[in-house]
């Protein structure tokens, strides 16, 4: 029996991730002795800081190696509550929060907790590639909203208004994968507004908060708008800032309710999140502030390394990025012609150049193409370097 064929019916409309695809293709070619530059990965490049690798060392050294409460330790509950109030100006206690195997994981909560099947959650478009997934994964749909790149990609509040008619929930993502995009305190006091007409959830994942650049700052969205505290769940977590993704912490912050129901899947899905983990993660809110500067400081130089290439390539439409580490240049002028979409752009563009990057249909426009630049400067100037005789090399279609 054809074992794919028997998967439950609910999976066979969902997409695997493309940018894990693109990092197991770019691994193999590697293997193969290849001189592959991946930009593919939402992956800091950076050691996890000192103080959260010791916090773990002692942990183990100490026996914290077993279960913890479901929604975490309390003291790292209490951390995330401090440091909510720290640096977003807003309050939570030890009981709202949930800690999870990564933001990933307290998002597939907040939607399980919040959405049932047949339910509406508006998702702004260009978007991260797990969002519409996770939602059809409850049973949900998606409907998503069109941003481009005239506005910045930023959702139109007019729009956003229509689009929330008869839906559950919206999903908000400032700092953006993978635009970069970040919107203002004026522009989320605006989409606030809209959201308070609707009676719908908020899931805010502000995952990417601590990269910003050019003066942008990031705002949380129930800061802003406090009225929308009570129907918000906050997403974060430590993979991107801390350079901890291995570690798999993140963490849901959300009225009481909410955050019980997150924990109640969490019991029955994975328990706690490990215990080691829990501790550096713990160490890292609470001490780690000098790495995270460390580490913006090399982002923003790499970011204007991209700026800097590309500014030259007649062609390419991009809206410089204020946050996260990401481009998400248009490359639909040589589409059409040599390359039928971004994703055959892609193919060719790592068979040829040995540079990976993520299509832009992944992320709900096809015009595009995402490029990490979660790595080294030198790497990266190389990896630039490839892509721009790529795009020179090949007549652009539409042009
Ligand atoms: C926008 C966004 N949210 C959430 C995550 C999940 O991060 P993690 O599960 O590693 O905490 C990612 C990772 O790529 C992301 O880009």
């Amino acid at each position: 029996m054809n074992a794919r064929l028997n998967v439950a019916h609910h999976l066979q409309s969902i997409t695997p991730s493309a940018p894990l695809a693109l990092m197991q293709k770019a691994a193999v070619l590697k293997e193969q002795g290849r001189d592959i530059i991946s930009l593919g990965a939402g992956e800091p490049d950076f050691e996890t800081p000192r103080v959260a690798r010791e916090a773990a060392h002692r942990a183990i050294d100490s026996g914290r190696t077993h279960y913890t409460p479901c929604p975490g330790e309390k003291s790292l509950r209490v951390a995330i509550a401090a440091k909510l109030a720290r640096d977003n100006g807003l309050r939570y206690d030890a009981g709202e929060i949930v800690v999870s195997n990564g933001a990933k994981q307290a998002l597939y909560g907040a939607f399980l907790a919040l959405l049932d099947p047949g339910d509406v959650a508006v998702i702004p478009s260009p978007y991260w590639v797990t969002y519409p997934e996770a939602v059809r994964l409850v049973g949900a749909t998606p409907r998503l909203l069109p941003m481009d790149a005239a506005s910045g990609f930023k959702p139109d509040p007019d729009r956003l208004d229509q689009a929330l008619r008869g839906a559950r929930l919206f999903v908000f993502n400032s700092p953006s994968n993978p635009t970069g995009a970040v919107l203002t305190r004026a522009e989320i006091a605006a989409l606030g507004q809209v959201l308070l007409r609707h009676d719908c959830w908020v899931v805010t994942d502000e995952i990417y908060e601590k990269l910003v650049f050019d003066g942008a700052a990031h705002h949380s969205l129930p800061a802003v708008v406090p009225a929308l505290r009570e129907r918000t769940v906050v997403v974060n977590g430590l993979s991107k800032a801390y350079a901890m993704t291995g570690w798999r912490m993140g963490y849901a912050a959300a009225p009481r309710p909410v955050a019980e129901a997150i924990e109640l899947v969490q019991s029955h899905v994975s328990s706690n999140a490990c215990s080691i983990s829990q501790h550096a993660a713990q160490a890292a809110l609470e001490h780690a502030d000098s790495d995270i500067a460390a580490m913006l400081a090399a982002f923003a130089r790499r970011r204007r390394l991209v700026l800097d290439a590309f500014a030259g390539v007649r062609g390419m439409t991009l809206v410089p990025p204020q946050g996260a580490f990401y481009v998400f240049p248009d490359i639909s002028a040589w589409l059409g012609g040599t390359f039928a979409d971004a994703t055959a752009l892609c193919e060719r563009l790592l068979d040829e150049q040995g540079v990976a990057a993520v299509s832009g249909s992944a992320f709900g426009d096809p015009r595009c193409i995402r490029l990490s630049y979660a790595t080294s400067d030198e790497r990266l100037a190389q990896a630039l370097e490839r892509i721009v005789r790529f795009l020179a090399a090949h007549p652009a279609g539409r042009r």
